[in-house]
């Protein structure tokens, strides 16, 4: 769990992907034949078939949901606007960095009434004592990401940023597995995806597929009194059927579902009532391109607390490199 743990700790808004994106270069980079880093920032590593195969694509997003700063006002408090799906109800009295380590304590206007609460009412305390001072440490526009503690609970894992890190983990799990198969394979790590699929949506016209798989979290159905979903932690990793942005395409779930079979992988079938992936927009690319999901279940998605299963990352990881050892013959 350690490089997941590095994973999530790291901080990568939307459009400030770097650290993330330096950490898995140093990770893949002996396990792939080339790598670049797009304009939008996306990474795409290549390892290049034996030949006559096809072109898969694996995606999973390296930036985080967090927050941006919008007005400084005169007694140092900080207004801030999102960067990506943030529930205000999430965000009170939590804590918040920015990228040169000043940290601010998130909290709301005093005469909110609860019902009431959004972004609006809302400020960062970073412990200034006027607009000026304040300004020595963060400037309008400077973006900051959740404070968290990676904890084991159990059966589970705990972190801020497991959306989407916890993909881009068993990205990298499966490509230190280092197959080589007749197909080359591009596992890219997308920027933006919080925004609206952003990388996904380059990155997809540029490595142009056959076939693409994104891995992300999604929505469980297991919590109390939880929207209707059949999803479970611990339950196996999930081959996603439709989403807000995809209906994945019959070719890729049941290929899917057959290397699953076929090696034993425990996985259950998803539907997700709001959300997307990167598939979304991969699979509009060009003249369109089969293309489905691989998803981790996750309790508490856009918290602090994003919560996966260990034995479901496992599985993630299995299903990952089946895909890519049964080479998307759909009989084999
Ligand atoms: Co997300
Ligand atoms: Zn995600």
């Amino acid at each position: 769990m350690e490089l997941l743990k590095k994973l999530c700790l790291a901080n990568g808004t939307s459009g400030e992907e770097e650290n993330i994106r330096d950490i898995i270069i140093e990770e893949v980079k002996d396990y792939v034949d080339e790598y670049k880093t797009d304009p939008l920032g996306n990474l795409i590593c290549v390892k290049k078939g034996t030949g006559g195969g096809k072109k898969i694509m694996y995606a999973a997003h390296m930036d985080e949901i967090g927050v941006i700063v919008t007005v400084i006002d005169d007694k140092g408090f900080l207004r801030f606007s999102n960067i990506g799906g943030i529930n205000p109800y999430n965000m009170v009295h939590r804590k918040v960095r920015f990228k040169n380590g000043t940290v601010g304590v998130v909290s709301f206007d005093a005469d909110t009434k609860m019902g009431e609460l959004n972004l609006s009412k809302m400020f960062i305390d970073i412990g200034a004592k006027s607009k000026e001072e304040a300004e020595k440490y963060v400037q309008i526009g400077d973006s900051a990401s959740l404070v968290s503690e990676f904890v084991d609970l159990n059966n589970h894992v705990s972190c801020k940023a497991m959306d989407d890190r916890a993909g881009c983990y068993c990205l990298i799990e499966a490509v230190k597995k280092n197959l080589r198969t007749e197909n080359d394979i591009y596992y890219v790590f997308t920027t933006q995806e919080e925004l609206g699929l952003r990388g996904a949506t380059t990155a997809g016209f540029n490595v142009d597929p056959d076939f693409a798989i994104a891995i992300d979290v999604t929505r469980t159905g297991d919590i109390p009194e939880a929207k209707r979903m059949a999803v479970m932690m611990d339950n196996g990793v999930c081959i996603k059927i439709k989403d807000d942005g995809i209906i994945s395409h019959p070719y890729v779930v049941n290929y899917m579902k057959e290397c699953a079979k076929k090696d034993n992988i425990k996985y259950q079938l998803e539907v997700l009532e709001g959300g997307r992936t990167d598939s979304g927009a991969i699979h509009l690319t060009r003249s369109g391109v089969k293309a489905g999901v691989i998803s981790i279940p996750s309790r508490y998605i856009h918290s602090p607390s994003e919560t996966v299963s260990k034995k479901d990352l496992e599985e993630c990881i299995k299903l990952i490199v089946a895909t890519e050892k049964y080479q998307f013959k759909e009989a084999f």
